[in-house]
């Protein structure tokens, strides 16, 4: 069975005939060219797929896209083109500064990953990692925080050590922006579309 449906994709409406069991990754790669979603395991395993859906981040491995018919999808190229100038988003210049990859197959998905779960601590959703439940003003990401949140993105090459520093490099410029006083050498997270151990490596596609 066969559905007609449109998908805003990092800004752009993009309408396209799908089977009913395509999933919002095969309808990026296969079908509309986005490619920095990465398939890795296409199981909901390994986060290399992960893009935020209306402002959610989500494996679209696991996600059919005829259940999200009109909604918006940003990969982490969209992401780049949110700023008003273009410029790279905040964490992804928080990335290279801090070395967070290597290979880079699991970079897209560590960056959507990280612009959600800046929002989703500021918006005081909690983790297994949170303290305290009770918290104003949202939850402070430490790096246990970033960690917890962090770990359904898997990194074959384990540059995680520099991921948790560009994360935090990123919330904590998110931090000081939404308190009033940023940091003019910390590089500012944009508002985002809303808002541990070592892996074995999937198949990879490129
Ligand atoms: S490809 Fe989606 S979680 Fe691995
Ligand atoms: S940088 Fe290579 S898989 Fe993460």
């Amino acid at each position: 069975m066969e559905a007609r449906i449109t998908l805003q994709v990092d800004g752009e409406p993009r309408t396209l005939t799908v089977d009913t069991r395509t999933t919002v990754l095969d309808a990026l790669r296969d079908r509309l060219d986005v490619t920095s979603p990465k398939k890795g395991c296409d199981h909901g395993q390994c986060g290399a797929c992960t893009v935020l859906l209306d402002g959610r981040r989500a494996n679209s491995c696991l996600t059919l896209a005829v259940a999200h018919d009109g909604a918006e999808v940003i990969t982490s190229e969209g992401l780049a083109g949110g700023t008003p100038d273009g410029e790279l988003h905040p964490v992804q210049r928080a990335f290279l500064e801090q070395d967070a990859f290597q290979c880079g197959y699991c970079t897209p998905g560590q960056i959507c990953s990280a612009a959600g779960i800046i929002e989703e601590a500021a918006a005081g959703h909690p983790s297994t990692a949170t303290e305290d439940l009770q918290a104003e003003g949202g939850i402070d990401l430490s790096d246990a925080e970033i960690r917890e949140r962090m770990s359904g993105n898997l990194c074959r090459c384990g540059a995680y050590v520099n991921i948790v520093a560009a994360v935090r490099q990123a919330a904590e410029a998110a931090a000081a922006r939404r308190g009033g006083t940023p940091d003019p050498e910390v590089p500012v997270v944009a508002d985002s579309p809303t808002a541990e151990s070592m892996p074995e490596h999937p198949e990879e596609r490129a």
